[in-house]
């Protein structure tokens, strides 16, 4: 773990949502390939978003081929039931929305209880006061840059100026908080995302539409948000 005063790393972490699913254990396995550093399951119920995505065992089924962390975001209504599967699957990071948790304090200790990394994610409508109170539970927040639900949706760029605030505020208190963005990263919107304070960076469709492939992508998002970083 980095310092608050070093710089932290930059670290692009695909989202399979939109991947071929008859051969999902394949496209991880070029992904880690390519230079991925996690692989990031979006996980949703169908009642927080309207979607269905993959659970639990699907994703232990493929832990085994893979050696980089995978994070589990959760786009489930009150998860705490799903919370040991998760962690038992192999995901190092759980990821629980402020809106979807209404005991969200309890539910982000009992991640770190399971021995996994806990973090926090908040929808472009909500505000960033809402999770204040829970900053030195987690290690990593998630800023949305999309409405959840879908892969392929338009970058809300609104969503930068919160994410300077959160910098301004780990900076100030000292905490030890990554910055993860998810939602419409592509090589038009890394850098803005980069400089305004992320560090994480989803990608989903533009990993999957980039023509000359996932290594290809991953090097050139990668080197627009190191550019980027302030
Ligand atoms: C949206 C998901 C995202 C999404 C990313 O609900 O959380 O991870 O699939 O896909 P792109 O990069 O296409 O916006
Ligand atoms: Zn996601």
């Amino acid at each position: 773990m980095s310092t608050p005063s070093t710089p932290r790393p930059i670290e692009i972490s695909p989202s399979v949502l939109t991947a071929d699913y008859s051969r999902l254990g394949e496209v991880c396995v070029e992904l880690e390939n390519a230079g991925a550093d996690l692989i990031h399951w979006d996980v949703m119920d169908g009642n927080f978003v309207p979607n269905l995505s993959f659970g639990a065992e699907v994703i232990a089924s493929i832990r085994p081929l893979l050696t980089i962390p995978f994070e589990a975001h959760l786009m489930v209504t009150e998860p705490t039931w799903i919370l040991d599967a998760m962690v038992n699957a192999g995901c190092s990071t759980v990821m629980v929305h402020q809106e979807a948790c209404l005991h969200l304090h309890r539910t982000l200790g009992r991640i770190r209880e399971l021995g996994a990394t806990p973090a926090v994610v908040i929808n472009p409508a909500t505000p960033l006061e809402s999770i204040i109170e829970v900053l030195d539970l987690v290690d990593l927040v998630l800023i949305m840059s999309v409405n959840p639900g879908f892969g392929g949706q338009s970058y809300i760029a609104s969503v930068e100026s919160k994410m300077r605030r959160l910098r301004e505020i780990i900076s100030d208190r000292g905490l030890d908080i990554d910055i993860e963005i998810d939602g419409g990263i592509a090589p038009p919107t890394i850098a803005a995302a980069a400089s305004a304070g992320a560090n994480r960076f989803v990608v989903g469709s533009a990993m999957f539409r980039d023509p000359q492939g996932f290594e290809h992508a991953t090097a050139e998002l990668r080197s627009l948000a190191s550019a980027a970083t302030i």
